[in-house]
């Protein structure tokens, strides 16, 4: 159930103030009991952004970033906050082969990256499956038998890891948002998956050839970054996946939605709670590799040796890593492998950084 938002100033049929300079207001934030106006609500989104990397530890100034951009809201939004915040934040993006889909949604993100990126001295790096690795992900995930979101997920793990590496860039963002995050959590916890949960964390510090891998949304809702793109004339694809039609998460989504109508801010308090009082009571597994906490992947043979992957060199547990194994499966191949990477790539490894937030 969405609030009816009308002309600027115009909420729900009242006129309502910005919070900051009480001029007219074009969101309502219910959450944070506040009304804001275009500019106000940037800089809300902004402070949200700057809040999460400090109280995460995410990043240093001097960090070069990589951001996986999809042409969607989040992950244009993030990529202009960091822009915006003054990173050097090039952005990645990953043609999967998903039909008109993902044609659409590369030419939002090359659009973003040509009006707002490039002009901050940022580039935009592609990679497209079906050219460079010879599969799509609905060929691949047929040919795997798994899921098309299981081998689309795997696929972009892998890539994103790979090219944050072979690009030398310190840490590889994503757009997660609160709701995402929520719902993981959300289906974590329904089926008690501890070891997922022990890893459920918004920073995964880099190590074993894996690099640093930040969620700097995770303070912002769906509907601040989409609200965020308007103000700020980002042009994204509002289509979902086309693939993802019936996924669980979504599910998770709607449910916690209705909560929060009734109590505002009960999806902030579920996440952040579970940060500061929970997550250090699951313990992590040793290296949760090809997997992503919630996506039900089953990837993670004897998570505790890694060696490189005959194949590709990425660090993996078994001897053909799960994503040359799904290339092959699908009758691709990869450009080239290079040589085994030294185990330890990551430059800011070290201790969990993981801080202790507030909602
Ligand atoms: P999703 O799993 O589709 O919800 O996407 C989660 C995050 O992964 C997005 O916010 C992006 O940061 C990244 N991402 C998703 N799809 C792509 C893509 N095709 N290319 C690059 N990054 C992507
Ligand atoms: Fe990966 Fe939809 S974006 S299956
Ligand atoms: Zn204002
Ligand atoms: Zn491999």
């Amino acid at each position: 159930r969405r609030r009816r938002r009308g002309a600027s100033g115009h909420l729900r049929g009242q006129r309502v103030k910005c919070r900051v300079c009480r001029g007219p207001a074009v969101i309502d934030l219910p959450r944070h009991n506040a009304n804001f106006c275009p500019e106000h609500f940037t800089r809300f989104c902004r402070d949200q952004v700057e809040r999460a990397i400090s109280d995460f530890d995410m990043m240093q100034p001097e960090d070069r970033i990589l951001v996986a951009v999809s042409g969607g809201k989040d992950s244009l939004a993030v990529w202009d906050l960091l822009l915006g915040l003054g990173y050097a934040a090039d952005g990645l993006y990953i043609g999967l082969g998903i039909g008109d889909y993902s044609d659409t949604s590369g030419g939002y993100a090359r659009r973003f990256a040509q009006q707002h990126a490039e002009p901050r001295g940022a580039k935009l790096i592609e990679i497209d499956l079906v050219d460079d690795y010879g599969y799509d992900i609905p060929g691949g995930a047929r040919a795997a038998r798994r899921t098309p979101c299981s081998a689309c997920g795997l696929s972009k793990r892998h890539l994103f890891d790979r090219a944050a590496l072979d690009g030398g860039y310190d840490v590889l963002v994503t757009g997660h948002n609160l709701d995402d995050e929520a719902a993981v959590l959300f289906g974590n916890v329904l089926r008690w998956q501890t070891d997922y949960l022990g890893r459920q964390r918004p920073v995964l510090p880099a190590r074993d050839g894996f690099p640093r891998k930040v969620k700097p949304l995770v303070r912002l809702s769906e509907r601040e970054t989409a609200a965020y793109c308007i103000v700020s004339g980002i042009d994204y694809l509002v289509d979902e996946c086309p693939m993802s039609a019936g996924n669980k998460h979504l599910g998770y989504k709607e449910a916690l939605n209705e909560i929060e109508v009734r109590s505002p801010g009960s999806k902030a308090d579920f996440y952040f709670s579970f940060l500061r009082r929970a997550v250090d009571r699951f313990a992590p597994e040793p290296a949760g590799i090809d997997t992503e906490p919630g996506t039900g992947d089953a990837d993670r043979a004897d998570p505790g040796v890694l060696a490189p992957c005959a194949r590709c060199g990425s660090p993996t547990s078994t001897e053909v890593c799960a994503f040359c194994r799904l290339v092959e499966r699908a009758g691709g191949s990869p450009p080239d492998a290079p040589p085994a990477r030294p185990v330890t790539l990551g430059r800011r490894g070290g201790p969990d950084p993981t801080g202790t937030p507030s909602p």
